[in-house]
């Protein structure tokens, strides 16, 4: 794909056909895998950039250009429905000229009589149709393209906020839509448990919603809190209420969920201000709102107005901007990571800022750094990138300190004093000192984590202690630690000592390929790993395996494989290696017993995504003992790939190369033996 850049100065045509396949890309990331790249601000831009190139040159416009159509494709997995009425999107606009403008087509369009709007919040969530028939819930869909989407109505069954019986129910069928979200707490509850199992955080609590929705087991979907509010009705057997006001409060009448943060107003003067208080009073709602939508009251100036191709004329979403704040850089630190690199940190004067306190962002590195010109006291405005990890944009010029020298990259390395090496690659700067204490932090911390040696009570709190007392430096002096000496540290007792013990003994039982990852050779992986451990089976074998021999393996390539050579060619990580040895460590890959006839023998399979029942590495292991062999990037090669939650750009891959993708359920049919 061309960037941006290159088809700004395009023809008109290069530039709306760029535009167009961007826009289906960044469409296609949001509905179809709940991830996304920018934001919504830059989004709409891109969509309003082509609606413009389209009106300047009508000759441009294609039928199947995505400002005219409803995004969203059904999943493989639930039955498709066709909604009755279509689910359209609205108009979205960030400028209160457009706000105004809408005003004024919508006076316009009714005859000039007064004009009411009801203006509710903006959900950030997914859109879902919900039936009832006779008052009974019956089913559910999501939007999906706008005229079918997918049939979850058992997973819909399962939200608490859903009455499954309406009282005073009115005879026939009706449809009511909504929204249905997950609050901020919630994520934080979910994420508190995958942390906990050492899984990656679930990023927003709208992709979290998406993703949970994706879910074909509804067991797993009730187990995460999702909450609806409902905001429009679509009878199938009666009419509709005469205006918004009384269809909002017939939907609550029967018991469904309304947002009760809607405001009738009676000017858009009122509907700008109102607009106005909620930038900031949105962050103490328990759930994420991107905006106000601003919706006609009377059913009867609604049908006057009707319908474009993709929206109706009666209803537009003003969204709030990204929320900036100003705050001071109290400092700018270097951190320093495992692997050396040193990466710069602004410390931040704490300011509340979309919902959370932010007191640190990261500035990524040296270049960065000295683009943005960042330095001590200065006034600086934060943002959140996605809503979630906070990003400093730039210093207010006015505003800085008369005597603000430059912030100079460290010459020496701020942790161990160590020499600095500019990193070929590019734009970062490593410390190659092994002993550097941040590193050995690093080091140790990834070691015991629980893809690699999984020491059970060792994390980053208590190998902080053992490194600052001196009594740790490398993975072996863990194996010498003694009880009496572990429970004279923080937070540590008597009890928990001697299981910290206990469980730095169990790990000397792992196999190789865990090993291999613990001790954190660049671009070795799990994957990779297990790979390598399988391949030569013992440590001595791995150890004198020329680059040759390592690129031979099935997933290694050239950089992976001299990394791995230059490790052991290095003498202190021999050294290393052996003392591990001495301490009584396993070097050895256990044979895998399922081999030559398992369900997956002679199979390749990728697994990417979060998967439901299960880490990634038990997934691998699963696949492994079932006679598959697991590679880390998806080729022609791949019998299949395994596409848990949130899959990527993996499964686009696979679906290029026409690579047969299978879902958790599918492969654990076939692990055990059912396909
Ligand atoms: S009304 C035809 N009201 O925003 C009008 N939509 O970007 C139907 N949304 O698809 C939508 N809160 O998923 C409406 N109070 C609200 C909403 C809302 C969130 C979502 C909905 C819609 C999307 C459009």
């Amino acid at each position: 794909m061309k960037s941006a850049s290159d088809t700004a100065a395009a023809s008109p045509a290069e530039r709306a056909a760029w535009l167009r396949a961007e826009i289906e890309r960044h469409n296609r990331l949001y509905y179809v895998e709940a991830e996304t790249e920018i934001s919504d601000v830059d989004f709409d831009a891109l969509v309003r950039e082509l609606e413009d190139l389209e009106a300047a040159h009508p000759e441009l416009a294609t039928e199947d250009s995505p400002t005219r159509k409803v995004w969203g494709e059904p999943l493989a997995g639930f039955a498709n429905v066709q909604h009755r009425v279509p689910m359209l999107s609205i108009r979205n606009t960030y400028n209160e000229a457009e706000v105004r403008k809408f005003d004024q087509d919508v006076r316009k369009g009714v005859g000039d009589e007064p004009v009411r709007y009801v203006v509710e919040l903006k959900m950030d969530g997914v859109a879902m149709s919900m039936t009832f028939t006779n008052g009974v819930y019956t089913a559910a869909a999501t939007r999906g393209d706008g005229t079918t989407g997918d049939d979850v109505t058992q997973n819909i069954a399962t939200l608490r906020d859903l009455p499954k019986q309406l009282k005073d129910a009115p005879a026939g069928t009706v449809e009511v839509r909504g929204e249905v979200f997950m609050e901020r707490a919630e994520l934080d509850r979910l994420n508190v448990l995958r942390e906990a199992a050492g899984e990656e955080p679930y990023r927003n609590p709208r992709n979290t919603t998406a993703g949970t929705l994706k879910l074909l087991d509804p067991a797993q979907v009730a187990k995460r809190h999702l909450r609806l509010f409902v905001y429009e009705m679509v009878p199938v057997d009666f009419k509709k209420p005469g205006t918004h006001q009384d269809t909002l409060k017939t939907l609550a009448a029967w018991g469904l969920p309304v947002n009760d943060h809607f405001t009738v107003c009676d000017s858009i003067e009122e509907v700008l201000a109102l607009c106005d208080s909620w930038q900031t009073k949105r962050f103490d709602l328990p759930y994420e709102t991107d905006g106000l939508v601003v919706k006609v009251d009377k059913e009867e100036q609604r049908a006057k107005l009707g319908y474009t191709s993709k929206a109706p004329k009666w209803v537009m979403a003003y969204k709030f901007p990204a929320e900036v704040r100003r705050t001071r850089l109290n400092d700018i630190v270097f951190q320093v990571g495992k692997s050396g690199v040193v990466t710069p940190v602004a410390e931040l004067e704490p300011v509340p800022l979309a919902g959370t306190i932010v007191k640190r962002a990261t500035l990524h590195n040296f270049e960065e750094l000295r683009r943005k010109d960042l330095r001590k006291g200065d006034l600086v405005e934060v943002q959140k990138a996605g809503e979630i990890i906070p990003q400093v944009l730039g210093y207010v010029p006015e505003e800085r300190p008369e005597s603000a020298p430059a912030v100079e990259p460290p010459e020496a390395c701020p942790s161990c004093g160590g020499a600095l090496h500019q990193d070929p690659e590019g734009v970062f700067l490593r410390c190659l000192n092994l002993a550097c204490p941040a590193q050995i932090l690093g080091r140790l911390t990834h070691f015991a984590s629980r893809g690699a040696m999984d020491i059970d009570g060792l994390g980053p709190a208590i190998i902080e202690q053992l490194v600052s007392r001196e009594l740790v430096t490398t993975p072996v002096d863990l194996y010498a630690l003694e009880a009496d000496i572990l429970a004279g540290l923080e937070r540590m007792g008597e009890k928990s000592a001697a299981n910290l013990v206990a469980a730095i003994e169990a790990s000397k039982a792992r196999p190789l390929a865990r090993l291999l990852f613990g001790l954190g050779i660049r671009h070795v992986g799990t994957t990779t790993a297990t790979a390598l451990a399988r391949e030569f089976k013992n440590m001595d074998a791995l150890m004198a395996a020329k680059v040759d021999d390592l690129e031979a393996v099935d997933d290694v390539g050239p950089i992976v494989a001299s990394s791995v050579a230059d490790f052991f060619d290095t003498e202190a990580n021999r050294a290393l290696v052996e003392t591990l040895r001495m301490a009584g460590l396993n070097m050895e890959q256990p044979v895998e017993t399922v081999a030559s006839d398992g369900p997956l023998t002679g199979k390749t399979l990728v697994v990417t995504g979060t998967l439901e029942g299960m880490t990634r590495d038990e997934m691998h292991e699963a696949i492994q003992r079932a006679g598959g062999k697991v590679a880390s990037s998806v080729s022609k090669k791949t019998d299949y790939l395994v596409a848990g939650e949130k899959a990527g750009s993996k499964l686009d891959k696979a679906e290029k190369l026409g690579v047969t993708v299978l879902t958790e359920q599918e492969i654990l049919a076939m692990l055990e033996g059912g396909a």
